[in-house]
């Protein structure tokens, strides 16, 4: 075969595979095209095994007769391959169109566990009175949940929380009263905190659950007075139960707080006239507070001649149930979906 013969050859196969490849209706066989003309034993490659034959003054024209038929072929495939592609492109968007008439699926959106919510809105009411929030764990030392909060060893007043014990010195605790002594420990006066959390009791019945929470309050500073704690609370009850919310302070005893109170809030559901919800007392028990016992304080080493301070501690749950109706403890545990999404 001379070098003319060649050049016609190749421009033969360029012209075949250009046609084929301009008829191909799918990438694989546009692929297979390409792969039967420019593979390594392809046509192409073939032929230029002539190469060999020809003599030397023909070789370079050969070369380049065999470069044109490779770019055609390449030209073409590239121009089959993204004309595929775009009809490919074409067709998707017309058949997965989405029909937007069509109804959306219905979702659930949730703004929390209802004790959540309600632990939030403590949170917002007391920082706005200027309480930060404090934490402490769980697990608890006899020293911070009871010596330092002036319950002696054997005194009657531990009997009053049934204490789930994990040693003899270590305990869940029963209250977020620790987290009081814990800022006294670590922090400077004045303070002003809040301790929501997890507390521990061993009882169970419809208004008590072993795990439920509280919020603690302590300020402590110069010149604190039982007036200033009755201010809080009540500026407390209105933010939580309405404008208007009377509190009434009846005398108790707790061993960290002298005086201490009880403190009742006017029933939200009677106005104060009685009903049964408040068992016809027109008033509802929700929190216990006082003056902080200077045994607290010389526990802390916090000079109780120069400061005075108040404390408060209030169940979570008990507020949710009143805030929200719910009448049985347990509800709030048990992760039935069909409780938990009316909140
Ligand atoms: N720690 C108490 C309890 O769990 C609640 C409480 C009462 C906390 C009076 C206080 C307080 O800070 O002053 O029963």
């Amino acid at each position: 075969m001379n070098v003319e013969q060649l050049e016609a050859r190749l421009e033969q196969l360029s012209e075949e595979a250009v046609a084929l490849l301009a008829q191909a209706g799918e990438r694989e066989e546009a692929i297979q095209v390409k792969n039967r003309y420019l593979g390594r034993s392809g046509s192409v490659a073939e032929l230029m095994g002539v190469l060999r034959e020809l003599p030397n003054e023909h070789k370079r024209q050969a070369g380049q007769a065999s470069n044109r038929c490779k770019k055609a072929i390449e030209g073409a495939f590239e121009n089959t391959m993204a004309s595929l592609a775009q009809q490919e492109l074409e067709r998707r968007m017309r058949e997965e169109t989405v029909d937007v008439t069509l109804p959306g699926r219905v979702t659930s959106i949730h703004l929390g566990h209802p004790l959540r919510q309600v632990e939030n809105e403590l949170i917002d009411i007391f920082s706005d009175l200027g309480f930060e929030v404090a934490e402490g764990p769980e697990i608890e030392t006899d020293f911070f949940n009871f010596e330092a909060l002036n319950f002696p060893p054997d005194h009657p007043a531990r009997d009053m929380q049934d204490t789930f014990k994990l040693t003899d010195d270590r305990l869940l605790r029963t209250h977020t009263s620790p987290v009081q002594v814990r800022t006294m420990h670590a922090y400077d006066v004045p303070i002003r905190i809040i301790s929501p959390g997890r507390v521990y009791r061993c009882d169970s019945d419809i208004t008590h659950s072993p795990v439920f929470h509280q919020v603690e309050g302590l300020l402590i500073d110069r010149d604190v007075s039982f007036a200033d704690l009755k201010g809080t609370l009540t500026a407390f009850a209105e933010r939580c139960f309405g404008p208007g919310t009377n509190i009434r302070l009846r005398p108790s005893y707790f061993p960290f707080t002298e005086p201490s109170a009880e403190v009742d809030i006017e029933c939200m559901f009677c106005s104060g006239d009685g009903c049964r919800v408040c068992s016809h007392t027109g008033w509802l028990e929700v929190l216990g507070a006082g003056m902080v016992d200077p045994n607290v304080f010389a526990a802390s080493g916090i000079d109780a001649d120069e400061y005075t301070g108040f404390a408060f501690g209030l169940g979570v749950e008990r507020i949710a149930m009143l805030k929200q109706g719910v009448s049985d403890i347990r509800r709030f545990f048990e992760n039935d979906l069909r409780f938990l999404e009316q909140f």
